[in-house]
């Protein structure tokens, strides 16, 4: 059974240059939480933005914080970024030995925790840890740029993922991150997806950060 469904706008493809006004635009539009990318130059061939955003962010966000690290060594800095206040830090289980322990200490730090899987990682890499997760996020992209088409073949996995949580935690949260535009939403959502993350479909020049957010959302069923 899918929740309701609920899109965070990735501000990794924000302007920021206009930052405060993205957010507020953002929030405004009515989005369910803000996606946060954070990405180090090792696990992903990218580096994105930190503490300073982050917490720049907090200042001003009234909706939850979604913090995705796409970074190496998820042991130290997962419980770092849970203990700034966040409501939710995703890591992906292919960067640390320790997967179990670093969602204890992400909850110990006082967030939820979700695990990311990249394309090639099978999904019974996470399927022991389904029970003490809150969020599963299945990356229907290669981490580390906005504005990548989606792998059809993604699909197929979202809906064994969701097979998996229906019979393991219905109340964990499935999400899609990667290419998620007003052609693919719907898609993902029938294979069920319950949380979409969207970047550069939210943050571009055809249109406001309202008049995109609303376009996804008319997309969905509900
Ligand atoms: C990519 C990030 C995504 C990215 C999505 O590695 O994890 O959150 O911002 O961007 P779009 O929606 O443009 O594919
Ligand atoms: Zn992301």
């Amino acid at each position: 059974m899918t929740q309701r469904s609920i899109i965070g706008p990735s501000v990794l493809s924000a302007d920021f240059t206009r930052y405060g006004d993205e957010l507020l635009a953002v929030m405004e539009a009515g989005a369910d939480y803000i996606h946060f990318d954070v990405m180090d130059g090792a696990f992903v061939p990218n580096i994105s933005i930190g503490f300073p955003i982050l917490d720049a962010t907090m200042r001003v966000a009234t909706i939850p914080i979604d913090v995705h690290l796409m970074i190496e060594n998820p042991d130290t800095w997962a419980p770092a970024f849970a203990a700034r206040g966040v409501d939710q830090v995703t890591f992906h289980p292919e960067a640390t030995y320790h997967v179990h322990r670093v969602i204890m200490s992400i909850n110990d730090a006082g967030a939820k925790a979700g695990l990311a899987i990249n394309p090639a990682t099978p999904l019974a890499a996470v399927e022991e840890m389904l029970p003490f997760i809150d969020n599963l996020l299945v990356m229907t992209i290669n981490p580390g740029f906005g504005g990548q088409a989606l792998i059809p073949q993604m699909r197929e996995k979202v809906r064994r993922a969701r097979q998996m949580i229906d019979a393991i935690n219905p109340a964990c949260r499935l999400q899609v991150d990667g290419g998620v535009d007003r052609h693919t939403i719907r898609s993902l959502q029938a294979a069920g997806a319950d949380s979409f993350v969207a970047g550069s479909a939210v943050f571009n020049d055809s249109g406001t950060i309202a008049e995109n957010l609303q376009d996804l959302r008319d997309q969905l069923a509900d």
